[in-house]
């Protein structure tokens, strides 16, 4: 039986999704259904069984619709945004080929800002990166990250950092557009995102852990890396959305962990994969953790899910869903139980 929505907050509105199925957008999606919101999720592919757990997310064949929409078709765009009353713009490549990055992820932020002007949506809430933020080799080791920090392009390029690249300059062409046309922009700037896994493929951040449990990562590196849980990058979204007084970026950020602990971490929990014990830089002292803010989300009342807990559901998440064969141990006592 559909559930009752009318005093829910979404009651009522449409907000699109765009690459609705991708890791973080699947999480956006299922909350936003659950608070009443009726949602059009797009994707260049609805068929593709990668993107079939949409619609089995609760409330879905009532208020999900998926749309055919290719970020550079710029009709597509609009068909998806007109009509609604805000636009989550989530979708973007995820690589380090320029090729593949750069233009896309422009091309894609003009296009959407463009359609919600036209659409007069209430605001478009984009999701940007930490690599739009914190690449900068000028900043100090004292200075706290936070939301006035960009990345130098300069520096991007010469360290074909194109993610990082294609990031910054995909938000800054959000922010020069919606300047121009008048609309509401609000930006999150997660970091590494980690957690429970709802779609069947795995994701480039998700990677990030896997290879450290399947035994193709033999040392960590001498690096530092920020981390927070995918739950709470949707909920970002959502706050930056509900809350009128939202605006500009906002840093999503939980902790930063050496690759050294995160490996400890791991083998604390998960003692019987092949986690690598040695670093690869033994000569050099580790990297120290920079220092960042996320107080402006915890002002909106995001209470962030420790590092541990996030790192923790990810790897059971990545054994429920066959992408990490589970402990011989484990899989015996499940064969003597069952
Ligand atoms: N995961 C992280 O650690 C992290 C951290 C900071 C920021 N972010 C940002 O968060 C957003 C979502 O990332 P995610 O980790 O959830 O990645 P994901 O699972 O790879 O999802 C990205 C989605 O973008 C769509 N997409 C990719 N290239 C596209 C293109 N050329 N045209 C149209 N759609 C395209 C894909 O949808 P289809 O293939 O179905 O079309 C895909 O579902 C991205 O903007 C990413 O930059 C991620």
């Amino acid at each position: 039986m559909p559930v009752d929505t009318s005093s829910l907050s979404g009651h009522g509105q449409t907000v699109c999704v765009t690459g609705a199925a991708g890791f973080i957008a699947s999480w956006l999606v299922k909350l936003l259904l659950e608070r009443g919101y009726t949602v059009r999720g797009t994707m260049r592919n609805p068929d593709d069984p990668k993107n079939a757990h949409l619609r089995e997310l609760e409330g879905a064949s009532e208020r999900l619709s998926l749309w055919k929409v290719d970020l550079e078709d710029f009709q597509s765009v609009r068909e998806a945004i007109m009509g609604c009353d805000g636009v989550f713009h989530t979708a973007s490549p995820v690589t380090d080929d320029p090729e593949q990055m750069v233009d896309p992820a422009v091309n894609g932020a003009k296009n959407v800002i463009i359609a919600a002007a036209e659409a007069k949506v209430r605001r478009v809430v984009f999701t940007s990166s930490i690599g739009a933020v914190y690449m900068d080799p000028n900043r100090s080791p004292d200075a706290v990250v936070d939301e006035s920090c960009w990345s130098d392009l300069e520096f991007c390029k010469n360290t074909k950092n194109w993610y990082c690249y294609g990031k910054a300059v995909a938000e800054q062409a959000a922010w020069d557009e919606a300047k121009e046309r008048g609309v509401d922009l609000v930006v999150v700037n997660p970091v590494l995102v980690l957690g429970p896994l709802l779609q069947p493929t795995v994701n480039a951040s998700t990677v990030h852990i896997l290879k450290y449990l399947t035994g193709s990562a033999k040392t960590y590196a001498n690096s530092v890396q920020a981390y927070v849980d995918v739950k709470d990058v949707a909920l970002a979204h959502i706050l930056v959305y509900e809350t009128p007084s939202a605006s500009g970026r906002y840093l999503c950020a939980e902790s930063v962990l050496h690759r050294g602990e995160v490996v400890e971490i791991l083998a604390k929990f998960f003692p019987e994969y092949p986690i690598p014990t040695k670093c690869s830089d033994e000569k050099n002292p580790w990297k120290k953790p920079y220092k960042f803010t996320n107080q402006k989300l915890k002002d909106l009342g995001l209470e962030f899910t420790p590092v541990k807990q996030c790192l923790y559901e990810t790897v059971k998440s990545l054994q429920e869903k066959g992408h990490l064969p589970l402990p011989k141990q484990q899989e015996d006592s499940i064969k003597i139980q069952s």
